[in-house]
């Protein structure tokens, strides 16, 4: 039988708290779909509960950590990325946070692969030809024209999980594939996928024998890719030798060739919006696809909402992971939700000898290694 754990989720995750509370936990849910106010998560922490779930929307930082002190023991984030934690702050009041990588991966690398087609094939303005009834004629090349996908460049920023996986859907479109990673580089990864690209061609399967391999500066990535589809994660100055914020801006995106795409799934403050959106209307590029943003939800000014420059320019609500099972399965190994949970359990519950640091979903292990 457990003590009964309190725990405080500042969003539905569905049946996954079912679990919780068949355990006997306590647990408390924000009713709203809406993020709560900073000073409710800070009230609720004080109020000595145990585990905290959170999302991308809610700052965890030193007064969340603080009103925890002695009481909060874990905070199980539901998203992969974590840049709305403050790891130092985590580290310094020993908090281990769980993240809930691995199971949206292939949901979030397809959805990528997605919006490229779509920006590139001109989805969106070709469904409203449709829809408004401006499809007059069957014509060669009018109203207008797409870019194809399959045969050409592309340069993959940052080759962790989802970008291995963005590569790995690539290659069924036989792609070559640039490689950038500013940290992080997995050379066997990428030797492998050459073999699979070799056998594609050696058993005729693709017309052209297709390459990839990595480049050391990003500008030798993009300088020759028809489409750059970014999966860093958001690191601000001073979080790493490596920061990626702001990392596409004006000289990078300039870089870029005239014809080429950019799409993003990452982060929103990894791109300067204000410089793509001048890219876009300035045609230093040919069309953007993208699923995050620098403020979320995407405000009403925002320039990417530029009438001038809506045929290039796909935007999504971040909704890259947003399929049923990545989302909601209560299995850790299939969704956020069940790995969510699974990691909040392992550290309230004390599994892996009570020990942070082989916890499997713990992110901050450096805080708990002897
Ligand atoms: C979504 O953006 C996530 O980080 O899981
Ligand atoms: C197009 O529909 C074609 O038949 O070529």
């Amino acid at each position: 039988m457990n003590e009964q754990f309190r725990v405080f989720a500042t969003c539905d995750i569905g049946e996954a708290l079912h679990l919780l509370r068949n355990k006997g936990y306590e647990v408390e849910v924000y009713p709203q779909p809406e993020p709560p106010p900073k000073a409710l998560v800070v009230e609720k922490v004080r109020a000595g509960i145990d585990g905290l779930i959170t999302t991308l929307r809610d700052k965890i930082d030193a007064e969340v950590f603080e009103a925890g002190k002695g009481t909060l023991k874990v905070v199980a984030q539901y998203a992969v990325g974590f840049d709305n934690i403050n790891r130092a702050d985590a580290n310094r009041y020993r908090i281990p946070f769980t993240n809930t990588a691995d199971v949206l991966t292939e949901a979030t690398a397809e959805f990528a692969f997605f919006l490229m087609g779509a920006v590139a094939r001109k989805l969106w303005s070709a469904e409203h030809l449709t829809r408004e009834n401006k499809w007059g004629y069957w014509h060669p090349y009018l109203p207008f024209l797409g870019d194809e996908v399959t045969g050409k460049t592309i340069a993959i920023i940052g080759t962790g999980r989802i970008g291995l996986a963005m590569i790995k859907k690539c290659t069924g479109f036989d792609m070559n594939i640039l490689c950038y990673d500013p940290a992080y580089q997995n050379e066997a990864y990428v030797r492998k996928i050459q073999e699979v690209l070799n056998l594609r061609h050696a058993h005729g399967i693709s017309p052209e024998r297709n390459w990839i391999k990595y480049v050391f500066s990003i500008e030798d990535a993009i300088r020759h890719a028809d489409y750059v589809s970014v999966h860093v994660p958001l690191l601000r100055e001073g979080e790493s030798p490596a920061p990626t914020y702001h990392l596409f801006n004006e000289r990078t995106l300039r870089m870029m060739k005239p014809t080429a795409f950019l799409i993003n799934t990452s982060r929103g403050p990894v791109v300067d919006e204000a410089a793509l959106a001048q890219a876009l209307k300035e045609n230093w590029i040919a069309g953007a696809a993208l699923d995050v943003y620098e403020e979320e939800p995407l405000p009403a000014g925002s320039l990417l909402r530029d009438p001038a420059i809506e045929d290039r320019c796909r935007l999504y609500p971040h909704f890259a992971s947003a399929g049923r099972i990545t989302r909601l399965s209560t299995d850790p190994n299939k969704g956020m939700a069940g790995r969510c949970v699974q990691g909040l359990i392992d550290v309230l519950e004390g599994n892996y000898g009570g020990d942070p640091a082989e916890m499997p979903y713990v992110v901050n292990k450096e805080a708990f290694g002897k």
